[in-house]
């Protein structure tokens, strides 16, 4: 399986965000990663629906919506409808608040399904892989942390992408397993050989002299 390369814009121009999307676009980004960020799971706020639905009017890469917000059922209707082609949560934001955690993120699941779209769940670097067996069946895609969400240009931390390597044995062939936080082209090497299927990167693409040479360097 070829590698899913999904640049992040969090590191974009959002002063010129059509142009930036444009340019990873024309040199083979296969996603668009769009971080958002509510100031309260996360200590940052970065954009929300109305700059997803402008994205979406640009551009017919598939939009990766990385959702860090406390309350993320709330917002899959918006977002599916602005035009997310994937949308991600939080295990850890639903455990904030739930009082049957496993119902209820099998009703997040099934409600991002429900809009015809990829279900995917991301786990925070401290949070042990094992809490994802009951879901990995059901999931289109798992996002590994391998910084603490919230900003980019972190560094990479290796023992979170070894979590790669639990989730690839317990599932399904097709679970797309994507990892996001200090990815280089060295860093994705590690997440590849680890079973990795989707690299996203922010920082590295997007302060390159060469972003060409960066996305393919991803690609190993
Ligand atoms: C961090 C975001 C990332 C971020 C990655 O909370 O989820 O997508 O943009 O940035 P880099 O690639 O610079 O670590
Ligand atoms: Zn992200």
């Amino acid at each position: 399986m070829s590698i899913i390369i999904s640049p992040s814009i969090l590191s974009a121009d959002f002063a010129n965000l059509g142009q930036d999307i444009k340019t990873v676009e024309k040199y083979g980004a296969d996603w668009i990663h769009v971080d958002v960020m509510d100031g309260h799971f996360v200590p940052n706020i970065t954009i929300g629906v109305p700059v997803a639905a402008s994205i979406r009017k640009i551009t017919n890469s598939p939009l990766d919506v990385h959702l860090m917000i406390d309350n993320p059922y709330k917002f899959i209707e918006p977002f599916a409808k602005a035009g997310a082609d994937i949308i991600t949560f939080h295990y850890e934001a639903v455990k904030a608040y739930s009082m049957d955690l496993e119902r209820d993120i099998k009703d997040l699941i099934e409600k991002i399904k429900s809009f015809g779209i990829k279900a995917s769940i991301s786990i925070k670097p401290k949070t042990d892989p094992q809490v994802l067996q009951p879901y990995l069946n059901m999931l289109d895609m798992v996002l590994v942390m391998t910084v603490e969400p919230g900003f980019g240009g972190q560094k990479f931390m290796d023992e979170c992408a070894k979590k790669i390597k639990f989730i690839k044995q317990n599932a399904p062939q097709n679970l797309i397993i994507q990892v996001d936080g200090g990815i280089n082209s060295d860093t994705a090497k590690i997440c590849t050989s680890y079973g990795a299927t989707s690299l996203v990167a922010g920082s590295y693409i997007y302060k390159s002299d060469n972003i060409e040479q960066a996305i393919k360097s991803l690609r190993g």
